[in-house]
């Protein structure tokens, strides 16, 4: 689909996450298309919109928790969007073993607590889910695509399993536009520290600028199909524009093991990963996804969708990120002695 600008009354719509990686990238998308876009935060007693400082001021900020079915309804009541994405989650995969049942609370759960408010409060609302390649787990078919059976391997991939089914369910039981995007790893420079790309990222950084010696791993041979997620948000986006709700994968078709990953970050920054990069039995999780990859055949015919930053672009746009953000702040630390 053509990315024409928007010529009626600017639509509106609600991200919620927008604190997140994808929430932040999509606000940037949307409103640079003319949305109107509402984001939903929880409460915390310090702020943490550092990924939307650069345009909290052109967006609206409501308060949200998806454990909470009141605030859901009074967010979509007073802001009234044509378009939902549903992207906040308890997104970490190890910390869903220590927390199964608030994983299954917020990214199972609280997904049936949005479409229950979009039926109560306006069924022609468009929703989109932020399903995840981490469904496939174990995976049945090389490459995963829309079709192929789920085996999730963590608490996060059940509760996840679960999401998708509702969001099916819902269209199929109450003729709702939901539609759940089978996304599989996208990363940017806002990226959590806590996954192996940013961690790896910023410890390159970290390491160059002599402030870290080691960096800690554990399997380096799972291999991702790993996209950017400034690529990502803009599927999202059109698979609300179809005439059919219909479910993607998104992907890009190419899989890389997290030794790939390693490899180029350090080299970009001239480094020598085997002296700096060690594995800690504490990070291999208790069930592993050993290999993903998709197909996005789909996605390609239908969406007229392709990623446009390849692996490698993308790593070193994260490794440069990181470098000057560490400086900055040494620079910062340096001035404030002074
Ligand atoms: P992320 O950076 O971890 O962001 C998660 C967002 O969810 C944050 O804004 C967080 O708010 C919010 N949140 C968590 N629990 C909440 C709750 N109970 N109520 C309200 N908000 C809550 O994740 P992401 O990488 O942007 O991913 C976005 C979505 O896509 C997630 O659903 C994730 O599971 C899914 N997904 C991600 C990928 C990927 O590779 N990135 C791939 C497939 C699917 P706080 O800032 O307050 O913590
Ligand atoms: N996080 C992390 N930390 N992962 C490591 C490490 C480490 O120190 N060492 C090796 N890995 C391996 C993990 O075992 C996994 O196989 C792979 O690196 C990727 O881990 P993450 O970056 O944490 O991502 P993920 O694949 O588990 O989950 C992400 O992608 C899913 C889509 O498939 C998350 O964004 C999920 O929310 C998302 O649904």
């Amino acid at each position: 689909m053509a990315l024409k600008k928007q010529k009626s009354k600017s639509p509106s719509a609600l991200i919620t996450g927008v604190t997140g990686q994808d929430g932040s990238y999509l606000a940037d998308f949307l409103l640079s298309r003319g949305y109107k876009v509402f984001g939903t935060v929880r409460r915390n007693s310090t702020e943490n919109f550092e990924r939307i400082e650069h345009i909290k001021n052109r967006m609206e900020l409501v308060e949200v928790d998806l454990l909470d079915q009141m605030s859901i309804l009074t967010a979509l009541k007073k802001t009234r969007p044509r378009e939902v994405y549903n992207l906040a989650a308890q997104s970490f995969v190890p910390t869903s073993w220590e927390q199964p049942i608030l994983t299954g609370q917020f990214t199972a759960l609280g997904v049936t607590r949005m479409l229950e408010g979009i039926r109560e409060i306006d069924r022609s609302i468009r929703f989109y889910q932020a399903s995840s390649s981490e469904m496939f787990g174990k995976v049945q078919t090389v490459p995963q695509n829309e079709t192929t059976p789920f085996y999730p391997r963590s608490p996060y991939g059940v509760a996840k399993v679960y999401g998708h089914f509702i969001t099916v369910n819902y269209r199929e039981s109450y003729n709702l536009f939901a539609v759940a995007g089978i996304l599989f790893n996208h990363e940017s420079p806002r990226r959590g520290k806590e996954f192996v790309t940013r961690k790896v990222t910023d410890a390159v950084a970290r390491i160059k600028m002599g402030l870290q010696k080691e960096l800690r791993l554990g399997n380096m041979d799972a291999k991702r199909d790993w996209g950017y997620a400034g690529d990502y948000v803009r599927a999202m986006w059109m698979m609300l524009q179809q005439k059919k709700p219909l479910d993607y994968v998104i992907a890009t078709g190419v899989s890389h093991s997290v030794k790939d990953l390693i490899r180029i970050a350090f080299a970009h920054a001239g480094l020598d990963w085997k002296k700096y990069v060690r594995i800690d039995p504490r990070l291999i999780r208790p069930a592993e996804v050993e290999h993903l990859l998709g197909d996005p055949g789909k996605a390609r015919r239908g969406l007229k969708w392709k990623p446009e930053v390849s692996f490698e672009k993308m790593i070193k746009m994260m490794v440069d990120a990181d470098l000057k953000r560490v400086q900055a702040e040494e620079r910062n630390k340096e001035f404030l002695k002074s």
